[in-house]
């Protein structure tokens, strides 16, 4: 099984990257989640070129249709999700929602954010682009606030977190494993 993680954040030292590899260490065997490295790369949304992408676009599309799932993790910027990440998604959903890579994609949505709420609003607006966008969306949820406290030396240290991120991750691998065992 392959799962996709997407990190909303470009930052070098991000929490929410952190947080993705921390995702891939506890995944059970079997499961290989790769982390997304080209989202800096995915070229401004233009509708007339929804049908004939241009590469890191493609590239986006072809990385989450390659995948049985996508877990994503966004950080918040004033309230919402980073444009980067939307632009991208807004690549993922079209040309029409049914022809576009997320139609019906298992996807799940975590977040970390330096304030005490976790990203909890980028990740309902995340929950929302992706909804209209035709994924299925996973009732799973993450929020690590303070994210500078639960972090050392790049690793998630807080147990309770740990523990929370792989009921994630495994509330995401349910969601896939009936549309495996039916194809
Ligand atoms: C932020 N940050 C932030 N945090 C939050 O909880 N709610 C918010 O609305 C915002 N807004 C915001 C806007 C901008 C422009 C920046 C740069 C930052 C703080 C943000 O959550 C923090 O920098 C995270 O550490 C970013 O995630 P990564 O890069 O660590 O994954």
């Amino acid at each position: 099984m392959r799962i996709l993680a997407v990190s909303g954040s470009l930052r070098r030292d991000s929490y929410n990257t952190q947080l993705l590899r921390a995702a891939q260490e506890l995944a059970p065997d079997g499961v290989e989640l790769e982390l997304y490295d080209g989202l800096a790369a995915v070229e401004p949304f233009d509708q007339d070129d929804e049908r004939d992408a241009p590469v890191g676009a493609q590239d986006f599309r072809d990385a989450i249709s390659a995948a049985d799932a996508v877990l994503f993790a966004t950080p918040e910027y004033n309230s919402s999700i980073p444009g980067q990440l939307k632009n991208a998604l807004d690549w993922a959903s079209c040309p029409t929602i049914r022809e576009g890579a997320l139609w019906s994609k298992p996807v799940a949505v975590i977040g970390a954010s330096n304030g005490a709420f976790g990203a909890v609003w980028a990740q309902a607006e995340l929950r929302k682009v992706l909804s209209a966008s035709g994924a299925r969306v996973a009732e799973a949820e993450l929020a690590v606030g303070r994210a500078q406290e639960h972090f050392a030396d790049g690793s998630l240290v807080d147990p309770e977190l740990r523990r929370g991120l792989a009921e994630t991750v495994e509330t995401l691998l349910d969601a896939v494993r009936p549309a495996l065992a039916a194809a």
